[in-house]
Parts: C-alpha cells; sequence; structure tokens
C-alpha cells in the first residue's frame, strides 16, 4: 500500500521497523524450518523444532515484515514454515493444547489473508477441528492444557484463551458451521463471568467440575498469587475481550475490555512497561514483562478503533498506548546489544518456575511488530 509519509514526531517509528526488519531478515538464515523458542537465554533464541505453543510467533512476524516492506524477501521461510505447520497438524505434534489457535491463526489464517493460499485455508479448519475436541459442553469452556483424560487438567480454563478463539470464528465464518462460533462465545462468556474479579483483575486459571459444569475456583499459574493480577494475563483479556466483541457483536465484551483496561493502566509504572504482576510497582525490585506491554498496546488500539470518538476512552487509550510504544521503542529494545536475536528485552515467561526471566519473549517480539504495523499503515489483523 501506499504509505504516508511520516511527521518528525514518528521518526522513531520507522527506525524501529527498519530495525525490526533487518533483524528478521538476520534471523531467516537460522530458522528456516526451526523455529525460536518462547524465551530466549542470554538474549538469544536458540533454534528449536516446531513442537511449542509458541512456533507460530515466528510466521506471524515474517507475515508482518512482508506486508510491512511490500517485499517478497519473507516468502520463502513464510512458505518453508507453512509446510511445518501442515506435517505438524498431520501428525499431531505437540497439539495436547488450547494454543492450536494462536499455532494456527497466525500461519493458517495469517497465510490465507496474505497469500490467499486456499490450502491454507482448509489447515486452519482442521486445526479449528481439532480445537473443537477440546471444548466440554457441560461447563461450556475449553480445556487448556493436556491430555483431555488428565483429572489435572480437565475442567481448567485460562484467560490466554481468549486469543485462541478467533480460530473458532475463522472456521464459523468461511465453513458456515455456526457450532465453532458458538462454542468459542459461550467460552467467552465464561471467561468474563469467573475469570474477571468484581475490581475488573483477572485470574489467570479457573476450574470447572467437568462432569456438573459447576464452577470451583480461581488459581494461579504464572502470577504471584492466585488472588494477585499477572500482567500478561491482564494484556491478553484487554485484546480477547475486544476481540470477542468484534466477533460476537456483544458489546458487554466491549465493557469487560475497557475495565480490564483500566485497571491494567491504573497500576502502570512511571515508564509505563508493567512489572510481571500488576501487584509490584516502582520500589518492588522485580522484573518487567515487556511482552505483557506490546500485547496490551496491540490490544489497546484494538479497543480504541471500536470506540466512539464521544467516548474520551477513546482518546484515552490510544495515547496510552502510544506511550508505552514509546517506552519500549526507547529503553527496551535490544538496538544495544548486536548479539541478540531478538527484538524486546525484559519479558518474563514464569517467574515462580524461573523459565524465561529478564530475556526477550518470542511472542513479546511478534505484538511489538504487530504494533508497529498498527501505527505504521491500515492492517488487516490476523485476528479476524
Ligand atoms: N499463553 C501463555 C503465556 O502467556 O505465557
Amino acid at each position: 500500500m501506499n504509505k504516508t509519509k511520516l511527521t518528525p514526531e514518528y521518526a522513531w517509528l520507522q527506525e524501529q521497523i527498519d530495525f525490526s526488519l533487518n533483524k528478521m531478515k538476520d534471523n531467516q538464515a537460522i530458522f528456516k524450518t526451526l523455529v525460536p523458542p518462547a524465551a530466549s537465554k542470554n538474549l538469544v533464541y536458540i533454534p528449536e523444532e516446531s513442537t511449542d505453543w509458541t512456533a507460530s510467533f515466528w510466521i506471524g512476524m515474517l507475515l508482518l515484515g512482508k506486508e510491512l516492506s511490500g517485499t517478497s524477501d519473507y516468502d520463502e521461510v513464510i512458505a518453508s514454515q507453512m509446510a511445518e505447520f501442515h506435517h505438524r497438524l498431520a501428525h499431531e505434534i505437540g497439539l495436547e493444547t488450547h494454543d492450536i489457535g494462536f499455532l494456527y491463526s497466525l500461519s493458517a489464517v495469517a497465510d490465507y489473508r496474505v497469500n490467499k493460499n486456499e490450502t491454507s485455508k482448509e489447515l486452519a479448519v482442521k486445526a479449528a477441528d481439532l480445537l473443537m475436541k477440546r471444548y466440554l459442553p457441560s461447563a461450556g469452556i475449553i480445556q487448556a492444557w493436556g491430555n483431555l483424560n488428565d483429572p489435572e487438567q480437565q475442567g481448567r480454563m485460562i484467560i490466554d484463551c481468549l486469543m485462541n478463539l478467533p480460530l473458532l470464528y475463522f472456521a464459523a465464518e468461511v465453513t458456515g458451521d455456526d457450532s465453532y462460533a458458538k462454542a468459542a462465545y459461550r467460552h467467552a462468556k465464561q471467561t468474563q463471568k469467573y475469570i474477571v474479579r468484581e475490581n475488573a483483575t483477572t485470574y489467570h486459571t479457573y476450574y470447572f467440575d467437568p462432569v456438573t459444569g459447576d464452577p470451583i475456583e480461581g488459581k494461579t499459574q504464572q502470577g504471584f498469587s492466585d488472588d494477585s493480577c499477572w500482567s500478561r494475563g491482564q494484556a491478553w483479556g484487554i485484546y480477547g475481550f475486544t476481540l470477542s466483541y468484534l466477533h460476537s457483536g456483544d458489546t458487554s465484551f466491549l465493557e469487560t475490555a475497557k475495565a480490564v483496561a483500566d485497571y491494567f493502566i491504573k497500576e502502570l509504572p512511571a515508564d509505563k512497561i508493567s512489572y510481571w504482576d500488576l501487584i509490584f510497582n516502582d520500589g518492588s525490585g522485580e522484573e518487567r514483562d515487556s511482552s505483557a506491554a506490546s500485547i496490551a498496546v496491540c490490544g489497546l488500539l484494538e479497543l480504541a478503533r471500536h470506540l466512539p470518538l464521544s467516548d474520551a476512552k477513546r482518546a484515552e487509550y490510544e495515547t496510552v498506548a502510544l506511550e508505552i510504544m514509546t517506552s519500549l521503542a526507547k529503553d527496551y529494545t535490544t538496538k544495544e546489544q548486536p548479539e541478540s536475536n531478538g527484538l524486546l528485552l525484559h519479558g518474563v515467561y514464569d517467574k515462580k518456575s524461573d523459565k524465561g526471566v529478564d530475556e526477550c519473549m518470542i511472542w513479546g517480539d511478534y505484538y511489538y511488530v504487530e504494533a508497529l504495523i498498527r501505527l505504521r499503515q491500515s492492517w488487516f489483523a490476523y485476528w479476524y
């Protein structure tokens, strides 16, 4: 597309786009069929086979790179990554997870949207069929993790799953079969009712009795405690409830997205990059999670788009999104660490398990590039 000329105040945006595209070009040499892992080690992603829930963030970035650059520089690796995603689904490798949604939205759906590739559309529908097997009608939820017969995991849903629902809506749209959309809607309603607390904070996970479907209790997995508010979960909530509104037309999701966003914004520290749990703030000595920040930027920008001009929150969300983004661009990228193959410093995967603490997170990098494209050009999101 023809891009508008940037005014001097946005010079940083083009710098960040160039920085990200250059890093991605370099990374293509080592991530052809292999992918970056969830988190870097000493700021370097070590290539691995595509078996984890995070494998699609790399191809998602490449597709964004294609759209941002308007070149075919990324096509070869996009094609080899797509071949891996076909193989992975055919053999159900590492797919006992609701993250089939992340995996196939950023590969199959995105490839279909960008490259109009019909086989990718078919792949996305097959992936949605596998995701549907995780739907538990008694509770109206999609089981997050593990084998469907694992008593530890049965009946457990998590807030992150809101980002997996767009794959079901995509399948409903292209097949005309409403059952995918009905399951996605019911899951989102249960998330709204049980994961969001009265004060608009969120549990990370929630258990239901798998037989009766009765709600049991909220628990954390990656947050500080069962009653704290995990930053990334809250960021998934801002973006995820907004997408649920967009796909279903249920305006109560828009209200929930706003409430969750307001709490996230209220707890931001001085430089606008949240700590890994919102219970922490400046002076705590805890780590930030820059990946929660980049997810929140995309969520706030998407949310703002759906509010009327007469709603003051619209301008507020855009302003805060830009503040977070300029803070990330100024102080959180690897520009001073040429040895790093990541983009964003200071992410946290799982602090309590000492997994990926103060490292680059591959989804943090993906959402950073998504935020860049959102700020630079008209863009049709891979989530709708
Ligand atoms: N969806 C997993 C995570 O955010 O860590």
